[in-house]
């Protein structure tokens, strides 16, 4: 593998901001193959060398995974002219990340970025009918009558042919519901479309869990964090 820079291989492990790994490479508290460099910008193949900071082993990772808790207005895009892409909400180091598939711009809530992919392609891939698990506030009350139409797949009025998809009502009023929808496949705007078609607008969509991943609840909207090698791994079963 091709060598780099010293705080880039500390920074793409995840744990340390580019900042960090310079302040810890400086103070002399990482060892290269046992021996201190206080060089950052220092070059070593990240997988030949065995890295020691503060007397712990670092497992250099090839590839970076980042969960974040999209915020709405936000577009699921490395760049636009539009309005702002969401890799204005990761610091400068991760900005060569790019979206696990698309979020509309107010829809809210996971949204995978990563630099892998292979991986990523294999979780978008239709064949591979990864699950995505949204919630959504709709317009009207929604019956048993919608949970068997998806269940049995929608055809919308433009032609597309749904797969099958799961209706879970949470709560059903004459203005408004709230329920959670479960679709194996990613099609522009699909949840929109399929409550549409049955005569709910909208309101409000936040993604809840892809594959077997949930949300991590405890990120702020707007915030992420780097997935743990758990659940990369994990990432690349589907269930
Ligand atoms: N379905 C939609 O309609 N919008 C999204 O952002 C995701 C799924």
């Amino acid at each position: 593998m091709e060598t780099q820079r010293l705080d880039k291989i500390l920074a793409s492990t995840g744990r340390f901001s580019r900042k960090e790994a310079r302040n810890l490479i400086r103070g002399g508290r990482l060892l290269v193959d046992g021996k201190p460099v206080r060089d950052p910008s220092a070059k070593f193949d990240p997988e030949g060398v065995r890295l020691t900071a503060d007397g712990e082993d670092i497992a250099y990772r090839r590839t970076t995974w980042v969960m974040l808790n999209k915020p709405a207005g936000y577009l699921s895009a490395t760049e636009d002219r539009h309005g702002p892409t969401v890799l204005e909400l990761l610091p400068p180091e991760l900005r060569n990340l790019f979206p696990v598939g698309r979020l509309d711009k107010d829809t809210v809530g996971l949204l995978l970025l990563t630099n892998d992919g292979a991986l990523a392609h294999t979780l978008l891939s239709p064949r591979h009918h990864v699950e995505k698990v949204y919630e959504a506030r709709v317009s009207g009350r929604l019956t048993d009558a919608d949970v068997t139409a998806f269940r049995e797949g929608l055809t919308l009025s433009d032609g597309l042919q749904c797969l099958p998809a799961a209706l879970e009502i949470l709560s059903a009023g004459d203005a408004e519901s709230l329920c959670r929808v479960t679709v194996r496949e990613g099609k522009f705007h699909q949840v929109r479309r399929m409550l549409g078609e049955r005569g709910n607008t909208v309101l409000s969509l936040e993604r809840i869990r892809m594959g077997n991943l949930p949300l991590d609840t405890s990120l702020g909207r707007g915030s992420f964090r780097f997935l743990t090698e758990e659940e990369v791994e994990n990432l690349g079963i589907f269930s």
